[in-house]
């Protein structure tokens, strides 16, 4: 996809509680020109721009070389806004919207005719979120329109979870990036679609698809899709992943997975580890690149640490990196969802 000229990336640090007016004032002129501000939500930073305007929309797909066909997430600031951005809304999704908005859940819903159309990459349909940090409903709520806004990263990158992470993927590309620390899920919301009373779980991400099936009171579909036809593009097999090749060991041992890393080690490459904090010795003595996630019984934490270590050893030089597995509950199951898509070898 053709690229503007680089373009002057303004980053402006923003108290992430009560996020000063002037600095809002400023980025929220910038979306309604259309232009590219990237700002902390609670899950991870957020590309935006003004989702009814088409060139501004197609700038986001450029900025991030993002495949045309992947379409975006429009935030909004109130729950009460969504009938101006879907068609229709079934009971189910006030339910849900009720519960859970604002926060890490996004809902597909039928497209409202005034959402450009490249945010829906040719659909009928529209994915809806309601974001709760204060910069995003800020931010929002000074800008008076719905706001399309992707991951902040460059395509089949992680997702970035602090603003460093946003400029070393898209400085030069975008307007403005408002600073306002480390987003805290780390991990992107839970993507749910809804057509009629049928739900289907697109992306599990930092809602707990368990606890969504508790609101309802029934189950929520699971789809695994196939790279050739899948019912989300962010169900693609290959995705989030990082320069280094991931070698995710689900099903192993973790003394096993150490004893693999030790051994690529030797045989004279540069290799990450992915562990929880008790797992084996002082690895880093040994000359391994080690990040810790937390407790591995802490899934909150383990989920909110993946994006960044996975971009540490990255910049650490590391060439393949080991992961172990972790339960597949709760968070857990974004954690593998995210670590099976960015690996090559499947188990
Ligand atoms: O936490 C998040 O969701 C972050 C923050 C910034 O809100 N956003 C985010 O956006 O992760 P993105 O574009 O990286 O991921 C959006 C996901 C993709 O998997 C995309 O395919 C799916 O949502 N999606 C968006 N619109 C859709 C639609 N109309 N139908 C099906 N899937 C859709
Ligand atoms: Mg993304």
């Amino acid at each position: 996809m053709n690229r503007e000229q680089p373009i002057a990336t303004r980053v402006s640090a923003i108290d992430p509680v009560s996020p000063d007016a002037a600095v809002i004032d400023e980025a929220a002129q910038l979306l309604r020109d259309g232009r590219l501000v990237a700002f902390p939500t609670e899950t991870v930073y957020g590309l935006g721009t003004n989702a009814l305007d088409e060139t501004a929309v197609l700038r986001i797909f450029a900025a991030k070389e993002r495949d045309p066909n992947d379409p975006l997430i429009v935030h909004i600031a109130d729950p009460a806004d969504l009938s101006l951005v879907a068609r229709e809304a079934p009971p189910v999704a006030h339910q849900l919207a009720e519960r859970f908005w604002p926060g890490g859940l996004t809902l597909v819903l039928r497209r409202h005719p005034r959402i450009a159309a490249p945010v829906s990459a040719g659909r009928d349909t529209v994915a809806i979120r309601v974001p709760a940090h204060p910069v995003a409903q800020a931010l929002i709520r000074e800008t008076g329109i719905p706001i399309a806004a992707p991951s902040a990263n460059r395509f089949m990158r992680t997702s970035a979870t602090t603003a460093e992470h946003v400029l070393d993927d898209l400085h030069g590309r975008i307007d403005m990036v408002l600073d306002g620390g480390p987003a805290t899920a780390g991990i992107e919301s839970t993507v749910l679609a809804i057509d009629g009373d049928h739900l289907t779980l697109l992306r599990p991400g930092a809602i707990a698809v368990e606890t969504i099936e508790q609101t309802l009171g029934r189950e929520v579909a699971r789809p695994k899709a196939t790279p050739q036809d899948p019912s989300s593009p962010g169900l693609l097999e290959r995705h989030y992943a990082p320069t280094a090749t991931l070698v995710y060991l689900p099903e192993t041992p973790v003394d096993d997975v150490i004893a693999a890393a030790r051994e690529a080690h030797a045989a004279g490459q540069r290799t990450g580890l992915l562990l929880a904090n008790a797992d084996g010795p002082d690895l880093e003595r040994e000359g391994l690149l080690v990040e810790r996630l937390g407790a591995a019984t802490d899934l909150d934490v383990v989920a909110s640490r993946l994006f960044a270590a996975l971009r540490a050893l990255d910049a650490a030089g590391a060439e393949v990196i080991y992961a172990r597995g972790f339960a597949r509950h709760g968070a857990g199951l974004a954690i593998h969802d995210r670590l099976r898509r960015a690996s090559t070898a499947l188990d």
